[in-house]
């Protein structure tokens, strides 16, 4: 797909030409991944973190309660995840230095020996040191969003860093042996059409193993409550991203792409099962013990706030109802063999 072509897409509006794209992504979506909707139990492991960005809800500044998870807590979460017969946890945090290369290395192991589960790390801008220690550990993936290709919006929004620093880490860790994955937020006020397009071609020249996007949801306590996208501005609509997951799949026929939390609690009655057919094939379910849940306020209205119990049922029930499966091990990137030539 070229950058225009992309861009139509991003402002069509017409929803019978929207079902095309819908349609597209679907069979790209079968055809390279097939019918299988992988299980990633999500565990929140901390939410200390040294940045300011302006969206988020747990930014250092904001005065909250703050926890880490203990080393049993979190192997009691995976125990969970393997007693309901996920392949993969993905442990998720602030960016919280607290969080020692050793101690993340122990539970590592502990995931891998006693489990045997594949582990995404979604940590925030770690050094390659670390990384690379953690992959000697046994992690798997990791999960680094660049939020926006923007640069000039990356730095209003999320002080301290910027697209490319990300992407450098993240091609590190591809070369340390990861599989990797980005994503972006829809709808974060000052993001261009244009911008969007950017994002989306990216995914394409990173050829990413994984991709999240969701929608920026407004927090009250952050600067960024208040703020209202403008006309000729991306909407942080289920819609829009629900487009950005179907051009994703367009892209990157390969990735393991989830239908995101963020994208549920924009519409709660829908939003997954929306992404499912625009092209995913990922769940998250949150396995973060319930007194830490509220706690770890990204944005608010987190979709999962029922038991994990209750959420498994609910997920067994959409992904039976649309046709589809569960699949069943780690859920690695599917590539496709050249044979022959
Ligand atoms: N709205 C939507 N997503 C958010 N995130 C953080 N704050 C918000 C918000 N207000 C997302 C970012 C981050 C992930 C953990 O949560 O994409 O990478």
């Amino acid at each position: 797909m070229t950058r225009s072509e992309i861009l139509n897409w991003l402002q069509e509006d017409d929803s019978h030409r929207l079902r095309e794209l819908a349609v597209a992504a679907d069979r790209v979506r079968r055809e390279h991944v097939g019918d299988e909707v992988y299980l990633r139990g999500l565990i929140e492991i901390s939410n200390y973190c040294r940045c300011n960005c302006l969206y988020c809800g747990i930014r250092a500044s904001r005065r909250i309660e703050r926890y880490r998870l203990s080393e049993d807590e979190i192997i009691g979460c995976c125990r969970q995840a393997a007693e309901l017969g996920y392949g993969t946890v993905v442990l998720q945090s602030g960016e919280d230095l607290g969080l020692t290369a050793g101690f993340i290395s122990r539970v590592i192991s502990r995931i891998r020996d006693e489990y045997g589960l594949a582990v995404t790390l979604s940590l925030g801008e770690r050094t390659p040191a670390e990384l690379a220690v953690w992959r000697r550990f046994g992690a798997d993936r990791y999960l680094l969003k660049h939020e926006t290709a923007d640069a000039r919006l990356f730095h209003e929004v999320h002080p301290g860093s910027s697209p490319e620093q990300r992407i450098r880490l993240l091609q590190r860790a591809r070369e340390l042996g990861y599989e990797i994955g980005s994503g972006v937020m829809v709808g974060i006020p000052g993001q261009t059409y244009e911008s969007l397009a950017d994002d989306i071609m990216l995914f394409q020249e990173l050829d990413l193993d994984m991709i999240g996007s969701g929608p920026f949801i407004p927090h009250p306590d952050t600067p960024l409550g208040q703020v209202d996208c403008l006309a000729g501005e991306a909407p942080n609509s289920d819609l829009m991203t629900a487009k950005v997951i179907a051009l994703s799949r367009m892209v990157c026929p390969e990735a393991n792409i989830p239908a995101t939390t963020a994208l549920a609690t924009v519409n709660p009655e829908a939003g997954r099962e929306l992404g499912l057919c625009w092209g995913a094939n990922v769940w998250m379910p949150d396995l973060t013990p319930e007194r830490y849940r509220r706690l770890y306020d990204i944005y608010p209205g987190k979709a999962d706030a029922v038991s994990i119990h209750q959420s498994h049922e609910r997920l067994l029930a959409s992904i039976t109802a649309i046709g589809r499966r569960i699949g069943s091990g780690a859920g690695n990137r599917h590539r496709r063999h050249t044979d022959g030539v």
